[in-house]
Order: C-alpha cells, then sequence, then structure tokens
C-alpha cells in the first residue's frame, strides 16, 4: 500500500485564509444553522430574564471569552508577512538543501518583532529585534529563527530565563514595559559579563531600527551545511537588506513611541500593500569544519562572537522578497511558530550551548501556547512538502487519518515505510564525534573573553555614532535607582574602553574606574559597516 499522507481539510497554507472564516451569504451558528437575530437574547418578555436555553447568546459569548491566546513567552509584538525567496545557486558547493538551488522558488512566512515587551507595547523602543523566516521548502519547512544583532547575551540556553527575567519589567511594579532602563537589566549584564558585547549593540543605532525593512538579520550561531558528497563545512547565516542598514535617532524613536506605536508595523504593512517590496539578500560565511570548530581563533560556538566579514567574507546564496500582508492577524502573525530545529537535508546544528536549549524551548512553549501538540496543522504552520508522520490524536486534531497500524514495520498498512533508495533526500544527521570528555557544567576556556568583541564594535563606530552610544549608555544607567550597579557597569565600560567610560561617567556624575582586563587591539571592521555594498542586478 502507498505510505498515508496526511491531508488535513480546509484551505491550503498561503491562500488567503477565508475558506474556513466566513462562507455563504448570511450569519449563522457555528454550526450552519441561519440566524434571524444577532442583537438580542432571548428574554421572558422584552422586560424578563435572559433564557438558558439561548444557544446562541452562549456560543456567542463563550467564544468571545476564549479568543485569547497567551503571548509569546518574548517577541510577543510583532509583525509577520508572506514572500518568495529564490535560491542563486551559489551554495550548492557547501549544501545539498533544495531550496537554494539556481532559480528555486520557495514561499515563505517572516515574522519581525520586539523581544521584551508585551503584545501591545510600542515598535521602536530600544530592543534586539527577532527576524524570524519560515521557508516552506519541498525537502521540509526549514526556520531560519535569527535576530537583527549578530550575538546573543548569553552563551548557554540554561541562562535564557535569567536574563529574560532580568530584561522583563520588575515583578513588584511591572515597571518599565519595554525598554531596557531598569536595575535587573544592568544588574545582570554587568554580572554576567558576557552580555557585554550584546549590550553595547543594543546601546548603538542598531537597537533602534528605522524600519524592518532596513534590518540586518543574523542566525547568530554556527551551523554545520553538508553537501551532496556528504562533506561538512560551518556557517552562519545572514540577511542584508536592499535598501541599506538604517536607524532612528533617540529623539524619533521616543516621539514614534507616543504618536505611532505601531510604527514599524504600520511601515511593513504599508510598504507592502503599496507594492515596494521589501527585499534582502541571503549571505553566508563559510568555515572549515575542524575538530577545533574555531576561525582565526575564534571560538565558533561561542555565540557572544562574529566573524568579522573581513576574516570571512558573506557570500549571496540568495534573496527574500516580501510580498503579501496576512489576511487575518491572528491566524497567521501570531500562530505562526518557529522552532530552530526545523532543518532541511543539508543543514544541520552545532554543539553551541544556547542552540541546544533552543532546540528543547521552542516546541515546549508553542504546547501552551497554541493549545497542544497538533500546531503545525494550523495553515500558516502547515509544511508545503507532503506530511506521512506517526504522530497520531491530541487536542485539535484537523487531520482524519486512515489506516489502523500508525507503526512501523507493519504488516497491516502496507508497513515499510522506507522504500529502497530514498536515503538520498532524507536529512541525515551528521555523525559528528561526540567528545570523549567528561561530562562537566562548564564552558571551555576560550568563551571566558567578554569585551575584546564589544570593543571593536565600539572602534569601528564613527564619531556621531559614538556618540549616540555614550548617550544611549547615559540615559539607561540614569534611569537604575542602585548606585552600585551604575559603578559596576562602569567597570565592565572601562574593560570595553576608557574613552567610552570616561564619557559615560562623566553624564553620569561618577568617576570613571580603571580596566580590570588588559584591553585588546582591535581595528575597525568592515563587519560593522555597508559601506561600498553591491547588490547584485536583478
Ligand atoms: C521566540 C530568536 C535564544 C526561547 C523567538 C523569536 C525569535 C527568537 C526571532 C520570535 C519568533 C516569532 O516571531 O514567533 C532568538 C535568537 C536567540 C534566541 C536569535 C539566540 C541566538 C533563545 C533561547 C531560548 C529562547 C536561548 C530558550 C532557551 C524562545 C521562546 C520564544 C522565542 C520560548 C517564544 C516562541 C513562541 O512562543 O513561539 N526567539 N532566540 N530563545 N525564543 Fe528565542
Amino acid at each position: 500500500g502507498a505510505p498515508q499522507t496526511r491531508t488535513p481539510t480546509g484551505v491550503e497554507t498561503g491562500a488567503p485564509a477565508t475558506a474556513m472564516g466566513q462562507q455563504g451569504a448570511f450569519l449563522t451558528t457555528a454550526q450552519g444553522a441561519r440566524l434571524r437575530d444577532t442583537d438580542h437574547s432571548l428574554k421572558a418578555g422584552p422586560r424578563g430574564p435572559v433564557l438558558l436555553q439561548d444557544h446562541h447568546l452562549r456560543e456567542k459569548i463563550t467564544h468571545f471569552d476564549h479568543e485569547r491566546i497567551p503571548e509569546r513567552v518574548v517577541h510577543a509584538r510583532g509583525a509577520g508577512a508572506h514572500g518568495l525567496f529564490t535560491g542563486y545557486g551559489t551554495a550548492e558547493e557547501v549544501t545539498r538543501a533544495g531550496f537554494l538551488g539556481k532559480g528555486r522558488e520557495t514561499e515563505v512566512f517572516v515574522r519581525f518583532s520586539t523581544v521584551l515587551g508585551s503584545r501591545g507595547s510600542a515598535d521602536t523602543v530600544r530592543d534586539t529585534r527577532g527576524f524570524a523566516t519560515k521557508f516552506y521548502t519541498d525537502e521540509g519547512t526549514f526556520d531560519l529563527v535569527g535576530n537583527n544583532m549578530p550575538v546573543f547575551f548569553i552563551q548557554d540556553a540554561i541562562k535564557f530565563p535569567d536574563i529574560i527575567h532580568a530584561g522583563k519589567p520588575h515583578p513588584d511594579r511591572e515597571i518599565p514595559q519595554a525598554q531596557s532602563a531598569h536595575d535587573t537589566f544592568w544588574d545582570f549584564v554587568s554580572l554576567h559579563t558576557e552580555a557585554q558585547h550584546h549590550t553595547i549593540w543594543n546601546m548603538s543605532d542598531r537597537g533602534i531600527p528605522r524600519s524592518y525593512r532596513t534590518m540586518e538579520g543574523f542566525g547568530v550561531h554556527t551551523f554545520r551545511l553538508v553537501n551532496a558528497a556528504g562533506e561538512t563545512a560551518l556557517a552562519k547565516f545572514h540577511w542584508k537588506p536592499k535598501l541599506g542598514v538604517h536607524s532612528l535617532t533617540w529623539e524619533e524613536a521616543q516621539m514614534l513611541a507616543g504618536v505611532d506605536p505601531d510604527f514599524h508595523r504600520r511601515d511593513l504593512y504599508d510598504a507592502i500593500e503599496a507594492g515596494a517590496y521589501p527585499e534582502w539578500e541571503l549571505g553566508i560565511q563559510v568555515f572549515p569544519d575542524t575538530p577545533e570548530e574555531t576561525f582565526a581563533g575564534i571560538d565558533l560556538l561561542d555565540p557572544t562572537k562574529i566573524v568579522p566579514e573581513e576574516l570571512a567574507p558573506v557570500q549571496p546564496v540568495g534573496k527574500l522578497v516580501l510580498n503579501r500582508t496576512p489576511t487575518n492577524f491572528f491566524a497567521e502573525s501570531e500562530q505562526v511558530a518557529f522552532h530552530v530545529g526545523h532543518l532541511p537535508p543539508g543543514i544541520d546544528v552545532t554543539n553551541d550551548p544556547l542552540l541546544q536549549g533552543r532546540l528543547f524551548s521552542y516546541v515546549d512553549t508553542q504546547l501552551t501556547r497554541l493549545g497542544g501538540p497538533n500546531f503545525s496543522q494550523i495553515p500558516v504552520n502547515r509544511p508545503h512538502a507532503p506530511v506521512n508522520d506517526m504522530l497520531r490524536d491530541g487536542f485539535h486534531q484537523h487531520a482524519v487519518h486512515a489506516g489502523v497500524a500508525p507503526y512501523r514495520p507493519n504488516s497491516l498498512d502496507g508497513g515499510n515505510p522506507f522504500p529502497a533508495g530514498d536515503a538520498d533526500d532524507a536529512f541525515v544527521d551528521v555523525p559528528v564525534r561526540v567528545t570523549e570528555a567528561p561530562k562537566v557544567r562548564a564552558n571551555p576556556a576560550t568563551f571566558d573573553d567578554h569585551f575584546s568583541q564589544a570593543r571593536l564594535f565600539w572602534l569601528s563606530m564613527s564619531p556621531v555614532e559614538k556618540e549616540h552610544i555614550v548617550r544611549a549608555y547615559t540615559f539607561e544607567l540614569g534611569k537604575c535607582y542602585h548606585q552600585a550597579i551604575r559603578e559596576r557597569q562602569l567597570q565592565c565600560l572601562a574593560n570595553i574602553d576608557p574613552v567610552l567610560c570616561a564619557q559615560v561617567a562623566t553624564g553620569l556624575g561618577l568617576p570613571a574606574p580603571q580596566p580590570t582586563v588588559p584591553l585588546g587591539e582591535a581595528t575597525p571592521s568592515p563587519a560593522l559597516s555597508q559601506v561600498g555594498r553591491q547588490w547584485p542586478a536583478d
């Protein structure tokens, strides 16, 4: 017998999601019975009590009572759009992922977000931005769940609840709503100094993007690519916006948070509706897959480090165009569920301890957020590749599975799922050697340098960009109630750069401390600039 392909009823992903919504010419109950009146409850006389038997009243109110689902625990505030990705064919030497093939077109859904604010918070606050892309490839869905900054606050996912608790509003007073300008944030980043590199990106103009359309995106982690011959390489993913990278000024960001808290959401929607389709190029930095997993002395498993583009240029591998706004915000932007473990053949994970924890966290949170294990059947989450799994039943099961034997092999449903010869296009876990070291709760020593890349970033900035960074630190630290936290963060700034430290210290009216670590030599890096970048002709 042929393998059963799950074919849930209802609309196709990508089509305007109306088929399951409103049908027919008149208003009905959820069961399709035509209604005469939806404005008056059924009462015992015009002045009498409402009758329990009014099914329409109870159905309407009960459904409304359950309209809300939990917002995302992080990245709650966001907006999405549909688009098309076209491969250039330039990555074929390093990965067999079919969607990167020359001229191959793949539908995508992208969701941009802030990290800390709640669903109703303002768009233009100082924060990291999420840049999550779902590629509906014909070899299975690939989710590139990245941010607009190339590094992360922490090196190990076990600290993720801690950094988020520190960044979210104080639990006693629920302040501040969506800014990092508060004691717990600065307490965390000055105690967990690996956060200093990400923090200086946040304090720079990158923390207040002008538009989603003018943001870079980064996969952050190093991934392992596999080519058709089974050879591997390590790689980092980059999105480069066609419009270039642009930020707001701090004053603009503040004003917009008041006059148009939906500024980024509106900009994305209006641009697409006007036909000014936002575009990005996907690029990869490629590194040899050596046993040390380092490149130019940089540990590729440390997500607080970049590899400067002057050392490993970003090579363009495809182009993304966002060309369709969602039909329904809730159905698509709110219910979309990304997962770093959604990988096509040709792209695999590494042992980056932050990535390893993410592999567990996303599906776990979505089981609660989306009400059970069947959220991959929601139209926006449905793969465009045929699905033939042995997952069954559970809350919100929409598929009507045929057959009696959801296990393989079996002798009842024609049971052998692996016909000979199909292994070539299957996902293969790269058989990397697992260390023989004893199990420990510890980082490699290469994770210990917390300041030299923050210094590299600072020294690569122009004078006006440096002034913005100094003003951002001064403003944000000025919001702290605790002097000891300000002083501890000034010590971190001294370890990044004495000039930066002195200027912020002056702004805060505090003495500037001396560095406690040797300052590294750092030269301005083209990694951090768009200058001279060529966009290929269409
Ligand atoms: C959500 C990026 C680290 C847990 C997100 C989203 C993005 C993102 C873009 C929003 C997805 C959307 O739009 O729906 C990143 C990046 C990270 C990182 C780039 C570091 C490189 C982590 C870690 C954890 C984590 C270490 C936990 C151990 C979550 C959770 C959500 C989320 C629980 C909410 C997902 C949902 O409700 O669907 N992250 N994240 N993230 N992230 Fe991360």
